[in-house]
């Protein structure tokens, strides 16, 4: 569904690029975990995909067709949702009223729906009491969990998601990853995360490792 060829990126000097000369395909129904060390470059190649930065070199396909034809606009709305190492969420909204607006905006099957978004918020462990609260009130792991929900109620079939465990315990970090999981195998999405944990890379469906400015696919 996503594929990138011959993909390069560096911010100010040629000469140090961060990654190049990548060519990766990404699928729906699949969970990609991308690991590597901090600086490699790893939320540079989300904002890539994302369609927030734009390739030095080479080019990123959405279904054969480049995002620059798509126009990146369109694509940031439509084609992907993104779960960012700060949550960007609707700061003085609720949880509930973030994933009302967020399927509003994208135009969003369930449009409207309130007791869907409740249903996947409740999924996400965000109890009833705070779905109306102002998300400035929620912890951070709760705000990660509403960003992950968000995510969940839009139709977008590419999600990135950047050190979504990050802020996490042990027990929500599981039930991240299942809803993730979840994203990828029943809704039939394609789900891209960083992240810096080896438990969490191993409980996707395949894992890569950005490392002397390539990402090696590791083996299962
Ligand atoms: N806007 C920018 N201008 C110049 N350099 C930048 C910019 N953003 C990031 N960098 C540099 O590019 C490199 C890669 O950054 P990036 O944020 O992609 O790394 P990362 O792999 O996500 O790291 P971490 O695991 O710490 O989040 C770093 O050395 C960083 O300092
Ligand atoms: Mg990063």
């Amino acid at each position: 569904m996503l594929r990138t060829e011959e993909l390069g990126y560096w911010y100010q000097d040629k000469e140090q690029p961060l990654f190049q000369q990548v060519n990766l395909e990404f699928e729906v129904g699949q969970s990609y975990a991308i690991l590597g060390h901090s600086g490699s470059g790893k939320t540079t190649f989300l904002s890539l995909i994302a369609g927030l930065d734009k390739p030095r070199e080479g080019a990123i396909f959405l279904n054969d067709r480049p995002l620059t034809e798509i126009g990146l606009t369109h694509y940031r709305r439509h084609e992907v949702s993104i779960v960012f190492q700060a949550y960007n969420l609707f700061t003085y909204m609720s949880p509930l009223n973030n994933l009302l607006t967020a399927m509003a905006i994208t135009g969003a099957s369930h449009a409207g729906d309130q007791d869907y978004a409740r249903q996947i918020l409740r999924a996400l462990g965000i109890a009833d009491e705070l779905m109306t609260r102002n998300v400035q009130h929620l912890s951070g792991g709760q705000q990660q969990r509403v960003a992950i929900a968000r995510t969940m109620c839009c139709d977008a079939k590419l999600v990135v998601a950047d050190e979504p465990t990050g802020n996490l315990d042990e027990d929500n970090t599981q039930a991240v990853i299942a809803q993730f999981q979840r994203i990828a195998h029943d809704q039939q999405k394609c789900v891209i995360l960083v992240t810096h944990e080896p438990d969490v890379a191993a409980q996707c469906d395949q894992q890569y490792r950005l490392e002397n400015k390539q990402f090696v696919r590791l083996a299962e």
